[in-house]
């Protein structure tokens, strides 16, 4: 029997059971469901409408059901629409009138708002953490090749040398703005909707202000329509995966054309690479391919929740169940893609040798030529065009364009000097530029925002109730 069917006169059509029930995914929000409802408990004891003897046996029928459930004991009924109707469907069994009690001032409205809300924080965190790795094992890689160099490109094409380290500090610069967001996220979901009932509160005197305490929330709703169908907290986590994603996407876009033999600027470990069915020839960088793939889904999932939510009145409507799975999904694919990433990159080879290769091509230095004569005081847009003449002088006539450039009254060759190979990334020497020392001061800032990150990350984790 469901929980509502006293006011109906049948029970739900098999078809419509199934089309509503949600238990099949939000079973995983059993455990935040349970330590909230205990929270509610020990609040209805707080206001009086539970004797201290009632609370204790229901929190320990709570943590009984907690054992049921984390043992595949527990046995979940075709009439338990939702992880929180079996769960107080179950504390009814086992203690009987009083399990009647747990539901008292509370709704599933407010009750699914919670629990979702504490999972989501938790997950994000855990994430915040995964992405801390991934940006340390890149810094270990910064730190461990400080003089690689390969062409830095726009519109894919060669346009300037840069440090290895500042390429991939400009990856790891995208995930630190990632984690600030997931924690802006979590700060600003970190409020209780418990006690707001089904949308207007309760006649009876409860205490959402310590309930809200006692869940590590930082304070309770002010409005109960609100508290139960605001879902912009799902929207946010749901952006900040998807950008995470498209930085892993971004990123696995990169080593897939590293990878390739046109580029050969780095290698993967067999662990991280895929075989071909039929081409016995092929190491594939699929796990690469799936960075970048997996990220259509995380924005899909976050575009289809705001579709969602676009048309709902106030407040809850049953639509808002169309929020865990995508959130559920999206937290899931996150948590697989990064580590895959890290240890990707952990394991992988940088050749750089044909990094260098490539960005030591003749013309790589070009602009430095050009900022040459603007030393010696040429306006740069003239510089500019004397420099592009040679270019096009070299390509037209096939000769050499250090050569060209040595032999030119106009430059000669100190100018020549600056094409030779290892010289233009030497050069980049502005704050946040890609030379030597500006990357240098980077990497040391990029550890120690990691530091601090990790710090912010440890103590908002242990802020929050334990699942277990
Ligand atoms: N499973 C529901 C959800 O996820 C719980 C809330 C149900 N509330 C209701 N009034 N039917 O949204």
């Amino acid at each position: 029997m469901t929980l509502w069917q006293s006011r109906l006169g049948s029970e739900p059509a098999g078809v419509a059971a199934e089309f509503t029930e949600s238990l099949h995914f939000d079973k995983r929000l059993y455990s935040d469901d349970l330590i909230a409802s205990a929270a509610h408990v020990r609040g209805l004891g707080r206001a009086g409408i539970l004797s201290p003897g009632e609370v204790d046996r229901l929190c320990e029928v709570l943590e009984a059901i907690r054992t049921e459930i984390g043992s595949g004991e527990f046995k979940f009924q075709t009439s338990d629409e939702d992880i929180h109707t079996a769960i107080e469907r179950r504390a009814t069994e086992l203690s009987g009138e009083l399990g009647a009690k747990i539901h008292t001032g509370r709704s599933r409205n407010d009750q699914v708002a919670t629990a979702l809300r504490m999972y989501i924080r938790r997950e994000l965190l855990l994430i915040a953490q995964l992405v801390i790795d991934l940006q340390s094992a890149m810094v270990d890689i910064c730190e461990a090749l400080p003089d690689a160099y390969l062409p830095g490109y726009t519109h894919l094409q060669r346009a300037q040398p840069v440090l290895l380290a500042h390429h991939l500090g400009a990856h790891c610069w995208a995930f630190s703005r990632d984690l600030d967001r997931i924690l802006a996220a979590v700060q600003r979901m970190n409020i209780s909707p418990l006690g707001a009932g089904a949308l207007a509160g309760s006649s009876l005197q409860l205490d959402p202000e310590g309930v809200a305490k006692d869940l590590g929330f930082r304070c309770r709703f002010q409005n109960s329509m609100d508290a139960v169908s605001d879902r912009d907290f799902v929207a946010e986590a749901l952006f900040s995966l998807a950008m995470t994603g498209i930085h892993l996407s971004r990123m696995g876009e990169e080593i897939v054309l590293w990878t390739t033999e046109e580029f050969g600027f780095m290698g993967l470990d067999d662990a991280f690479s895929t075989g071909s069915s039929m081409l016995p020839q092929k190491k594939n960088p699929d796990i690469a391919e799936l960075c970048r793939g997996k990220s259509g889904r995380l924005v899909g999932n976050l575009t289809g929740l705001l579709v969602t939510l676009k048309g709902l009145p106030l407040a809850y409507n049953r639509d808002l169940q169309e929020d865990k799975e995508a959130v559920f999904d999206s937290i899931d694919q996150i948590k697989l893609a990064l580590p895959a990433m890290t240890g990707m990159l952990v394991t992988a080879t940088f050749k750089t040798a044909a990094m260098e290769n490539a960005a030591d091509g003749e013309s790589a230095a070009a602009v430095d030529l050009a900022e040459w004569l603007v030393d010696r005081g040429v306006p740069f847009r003239r510089a500019h065009s004397m420099v592009a003449e040679k270019v096009k002088e070299s390509a037209e006539r096939h000769v050499s364009f250090s050569e060209l450039i040595e032999q030119d009254g106009e430059f000669g060759a100190a100018a020549a000097a600056l094409l030779a190979p290892g010289i233009a990334v030497q050069r980049r020497t502005t704050p946040g530029g890609a030379g030597p020392l500006p990357v240098s001061k980077q990497i040391e800032e990029l550890r120690s925002v990691l530091d601090a990150d990790a710090s912010r990350v440890a103590e908002w984790l242990g802020s929050i109730p334990e699942t277990t």
